[in-house]
């Protein structure tokens, strides 16, 4: 009853590790894959990056600040973690491959290693670059283009919800080749130390998740729906199985869970049992029925 076609691949239930949280080690994403439908690597370039210096974190009472710097250890490295993770787990690895950092040659060895589909993280809130290349459609349906001319595997694209037109982005990518959406990102921020007086970040601007930014979530997703018919992967503030539903109803095939793991990785299982239940009181039969239902008129 919970399980899902998103883009060729089977999730069950419809849920995903979302980018950045826990997606590192094989044995950790091994253990959180058993609870979801298939796990997302934190975002991997060509070269070993350090990321910023701490503080790198923020909790807020009602989500999480980060500006990590998109700290990886290469894809030299990450290779083995794929194959290690394909050995530990039968669930979908969907690797996240940094936009800016060589995206064909990251995404080829990420597919030879056993990859069964990339996310291009386009969307980071405060890398400068990246963030213009986000916020590009030109050099997006470019390098989209490009990596599906490669690729064998199915790309998602993951969008940042601080661009004009989350949905005509998005339609950009449908009409370059990408094969699914996640969507979104954080929500650019930025933090004040009341001590030092200036902001917390070395990087000045971070990115929001958790709970406060679910109802963008929604409505970009809401948007995005509008304008695509690939599926789409809704990530933002999902914290219980209301929030996941949601976005389902907006338009999600599937849903990312990442601040919410941080605190314990048994809220999926809360999450799933949840859906089902609201499933069969409202006498679904299969996810794909409450698919972008809140938009019939
Ligand atoms: C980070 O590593 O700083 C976050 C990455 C992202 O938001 O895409």
């Amino acid at each position: 009853m919970l399980k899902v076609d998103v883009a060729g691949l089977e999730l069950s239930p419809p849920l995903v590790l979302a980018s950045g949280i826990l997606g590192v080690t094989a044995k950790i994403m091994a253990r959180v894959s058993e609870h979801l439908g298939a796990i997302t690597t934190k975002s991997v370039g060509a070269r070993r990056r350090e990321g910023y210096p701490n503080p790198v974190v923020c909790p807020l009472p009602y989500g999480l600040l980060n500006a990590m710097g998109l700290p990886n250890p290469g894809i030299d490295y990450f290779e083995e973690v794929i194959r290690e993770f394909k050995k530990l787990s039968k669930k979908p690895i969907i690797v996240s491959v940094i936009g800016s950092d060589s995206p064909e040659y990251v995404s080829s060895r990420a597919e030879e290693a056993g990859a069964d589909a990339i996310e291009l993280n386009v969307s980071c809130p405060h890398a400068g670059g990246l963030l213009e290349l986000g916020m590009d459609i030109e050099q997006v349906r470019r390098i989209v283009r490009d990596l599906k001319s490669i690729l064998s595997i199915p790309l998602f694209v993951k969008l940042s919800p601080n661009i004009q037109d989350i949905g005509k982005l998005a339609e950009t990518c449908e009409k370059a080749g990408a094969d699914g959406i996640t969507a979104i990102n954080t929500v650019r921020a930025v933090k004040i130390d009341l001590l030092s007086k200036k902001p917390l970040f070395k990087s000045i601007y971070c990115g929001l998740s958790g709970a406060a930014i679910h109802p963008i979530a929604v409505r970009c997703v809401y948007e995005i729906y509008e304008k695509v018919s690939i599926p789409i992967i809704g990530v933002g503030g999902v914290v219980n199985w209301e929030s996941a539903v949601e976005l389902i109803l907006a338009g999600a095939s599937a849903v990312g869970i990442g601040t919410a793991l941080t605190q314990d990785i048994a809220i999926a299982k809360e999450i799933a049992s949840g859906i089902l239940e609201y499933m069969r009181s409202e006498g679904f039969k299969s996810v794909s029925e409450m698919i972008g239902l809140a938009h019939k008129r």
